[in-house]
């Protein structure tokens, strides 16, 4: 059996955990206490998936995905292929949203208090952080649905279907 090598599995998981995070501290935030310092975490975690993410699409570039199984309907692996893309543009356009629409805004933005993030040169009423504040609130519903998609699918090839999909990852 082929399979993902190190590198990619490490960050498909490593990724996947941080976007997971980011989500529930996102969609539980204003429910969390205040002194927890959620958002600071959150852009931390969310800039980090961004720098991963070109990592990623680095190694992605460079390697062929090992094959999906012969006997697997072209139209699934036309939606496998279709849901991933989708995946990379959302790892893309989810933290880099949240940057351009926290970068007019007074607080600082570090690194987890590490070191200090330089903001983007926008002001608040430009277009193009209305557009960035409107992804940032309806992407993340649409990714958590597809996310939940994407762990059935690979369930499903494993527990129903039997074949080497999500080994291919493990
Ligand atoms: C993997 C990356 C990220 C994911 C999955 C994510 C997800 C979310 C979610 C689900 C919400 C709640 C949206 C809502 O219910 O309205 C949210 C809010 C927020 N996010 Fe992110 N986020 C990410 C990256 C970032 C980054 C990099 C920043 C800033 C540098 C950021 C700043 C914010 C802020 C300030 C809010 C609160 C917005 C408000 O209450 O109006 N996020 N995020
Ligand atoms: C936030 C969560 C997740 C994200 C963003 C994500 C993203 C991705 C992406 C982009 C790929 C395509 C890899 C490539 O470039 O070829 C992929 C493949 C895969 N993922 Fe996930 N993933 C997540 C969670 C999970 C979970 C929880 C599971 C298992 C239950 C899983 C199982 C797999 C498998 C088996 C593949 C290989 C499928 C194939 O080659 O067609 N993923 N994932």
């Amino acid at each position: 059996m082929e399979r993902y090598n190190a590198v990619a599995r490490f960050l498909h998981w490593l990724i996947a955990l941080l976007i997971i995070v980011n989500l529930v501290f996102g969609f539980a935030h204003e429910a969390l206490p205040r002194d927890w310092a959620v958002m600071p975490v959150h852009k931390s975690i969310g800039l980090t998936v961004l720098a991963l993410t070109l990592v990623r699409l680095g190694w992605r570039a460079t390697h062929r995905a090992p094959a999906l199984p012969g006997a697997m309907p072209g139209w699934e692996k036309g939606v496998a292929h279709a849901t991933h893309f989708l995946f990379y543009a959302f790892m893309l356009i989810l933290p880099l949203s949240g940057w351009i629409m926290t970068s007019p805004g007074a607080r600082p933005l570090t690194w987890f208090f590490l070191f200090d993030v330089p903001k983007f040169a926008v002001a608040k009423d430009d277009a193009i952080v209305g557009i960035s504040h409107e992804a940032h609130e309806i992407l993340p519903w649409i990714w958590a649905v597809l996310i939940l998609v994407h762990i059935g699918a690979a369930l499903r090839h494993h527990v129903m279907l039997k074949d080497d999909v999500l080994r291919r990852m493990l």
